[in-house]
């Protein structure tokens, strides 16, 4: 069953479409990567489906159900999660308090019982480097992407989208990322992931869709389309 369907999805700024008809799928269980260069219209479509900036026209659906133009936090509520390709945490509040707001206001399955029991679960799962009670103005990239993680899974989601979540990790830290995702995907959560790392993306992403310019021009199991001449073109140019 397809958990997530876009039909026609366009995005427009002013005279620029950023996203030009795209349709695609993500079944329950899997793990699709969304790739393609800088300007793409990845994160668009992201923003598109998930209520931060709707589509101009086309259509989003959801879980089955028509949820086109529904505001972030409907989204989140139906457990439709993201993590954001720049986090900004509340920047004042511990980590763990920023893990908290999203355990008490985002989560799928209503009022949790222990809020910061639960969140301190969330950031073990995701092995935030760092004290909890860190401010969070004062992690780095890396860790603040981990917390952006921390906070995703708190709301409980069926579906997640990731925005370039490993972009800046040394070789360690990817493996420990693939890793994660890994268990994130053992625990039932279908996840649509936009991601430049070639190595991580052959790891992980059963299937690619890949945009340029706005438009879908490829897609398919991960192998076939990252052999796709059409692929190799849009990153590198004609030449090759
Ligand atoms: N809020 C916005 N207002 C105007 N233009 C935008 C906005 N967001 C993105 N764009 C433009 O849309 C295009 C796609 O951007 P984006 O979706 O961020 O690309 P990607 O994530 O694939 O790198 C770019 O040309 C970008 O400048
Ligand atoms: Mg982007």
């Amino acid at each position: 069953m397809s958990l997530l369907e876009t039909i026609e999805v366009t995005k427009q700024f002013g005279g620029l479409t950023a996203v030009n008809k795209v349709s695609m799928h993500v079944d329950e269980g899997e793990i699709v990567g969304l790739i393609g260069p800088n300007g793409a219209g990845k994160t668009t479509l992201l923003n598109a489906i998930a209520g931060l900036n709707p589509p101009t026209s086309g259509r989003v659906k959801v879980f089955g159900e028509d949820t086109t133009g529904l505001a972030p936090e409907k989204m989140c509520h139906r457990g439709l999660s993201r993590t954001f390709q720049i986090p900004r945490p509340f920047p004042k509040m511990t980590a763990l308090e920023n893990v908290m707001t999203a355990t008490i206001f985002g989560n799928r399955k209503g009022k949790v019982e222990d809020p910061a029991a639960h969140s301190r679960e969330m950031l073990k799962f995701v092995e935030f480097p760092e004290p909890e009670e860190t401010v969070s103005e004062n992690l780095n990239t890396v860790q603040l992407k981990r917390l952006d993680l921390a906070r995703a899974l708190a709301s409980a989601p069926r579906l997640l989208f990731l925005d370039e979540l490993a972009a800046g990790l040394t070789e360690g830290e990817l493996k420990d990322i693939i890793k994660i995702i890994r268990k994130i995907q053992d625990t039932g959560v279908t996840i649509l992931m936009v991601e430049h790392i070639m190595q991580l993306i052959m790891n992980v992403c059963d299937r690619l869709v890949v945009i340029q310019f706005g438009l879908k021009i490829a897609e398919g199991p991960t192998k076939e389309v990252a052999q796709d001449p059409k692929v190799a073109e849009a990153y590198l140019g004609k030449a090759h």
